[in-house]
């Protein structure tokens, strides 16, 4: 694991978790074929191997509604105007709000989300061309004006993405759209990244990029870094484990590379 620049911190360096630590909020974005889901499940897994309550969910999806509304958007079959399309997008983000992440975070949990409203900036704003103040206020509703404490955006080349995102074979509705939808959501996503960007988006709050252009595990390593520069009382024990667990098995590693990403 590379040594890590220092910042500011929420937490004092000496802090420790209690019983009234308050709710995260962390989100994985990125294109198509960046390894976002894998790493959100790998992340998953890290934080709860050393006892922190976790909740992960993706979007579309996450409910019992929002599962329904993810089938009908990502369904080839289905003839969606792209209103329609964002007002699912937001429908089932607003279930997933009510009935998983506003009580997770009530009771301390950090909640890890697969996408969030970046993404409908992204694909519904720039990639349909819909308009960002429609969006922002559709979202406002949905989100009830909940922030990610942190986006942690996976990049990559586009074309290196693509390909891996091709190989993957079955393409959904919107992997199936055309190169220059993807090029207009990754240039979107690029945007994101920028301080100035930013400030004009509260309501999506932190972005910052994580090079995932490398193996499962430095891609892993990378993310939990992130998340120690800013709560290190909270997260050094799952980076200090999983960095542990990975040089143990550096051996094996070398002889057995990890399996391709999945999206
Ligand atoms: P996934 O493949 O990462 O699970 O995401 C499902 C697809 O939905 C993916 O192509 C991105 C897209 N999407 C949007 O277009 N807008 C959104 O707001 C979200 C959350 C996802």
């Amino acid at each position: 694991m590379g040594r890590m620049a220092p910042v500011a911190t929420h937490e004092g360096p000496d802090s420790a978790p209690s019983a009234t630590t308050s709710g995260l909020f962390l989100v994985l974005e990125g294109g198509e074929g960046v390894g976002k889901t894998t790493q959100w499940q790998r992340l998953g897994d890290a934080l709860r191997a050393v006892g922190l309550d976790v909740v992960a969910v993706r979007e579309p999806g996450g409910t019992p509604a929002g599962d329904r509304i993810r089938a009908l958007l990502l369904d080839p079959a289905s003839s969606l105007a792209h209103a329609t399309e964002a007002l699912l997008f937001a429908a089932s983000r607003a279930q997933l709000l009510h009935d998983v992440v506003e009580p997770a975070l009530a009771r301390g949990a950090v909640v890890l989300v697969d996408r969030f409203l970046l993404s409908t900036y992204a694909y519904q704003g720039a990639g349909r061309g819909l308009p960002m103040d429609s969006l922002r206020r559709v979202n406002a509703l949905a989100t009830g004006g909940r922030t990610p404490d942190l986006t942690l955006l996976l990049s990559m080349p586009l074309a290196t993405a693509q390909a891996r995102a091709a190989a993957r074979g079955v393409m959904d509705r919107l992997e199936q759209e055309t190169a220059a939808f993807h090029e207009r959501v990754s240039a979107a996503f690029t945007e994101a990244l920028s301080p100035a960007w930013q400030a004009e988006h509260p309501e999506v709050g932190p972005v910052v990029a994580v090079d995932a252009d490398s193996s499962v595990d430095a891609v892993t390593v990378r993310c939990l870094a992130q998340l120690v520069q800013r709560w290190p009382a909270r997260f050094r024990d799952a980076a200090r484990a999983a960095t542990g667990a990975l040089v143990g098995s550096a051996s094996d590693t070398a002889a057995h590379p990890s399996a391709p990403a999945t999206s």
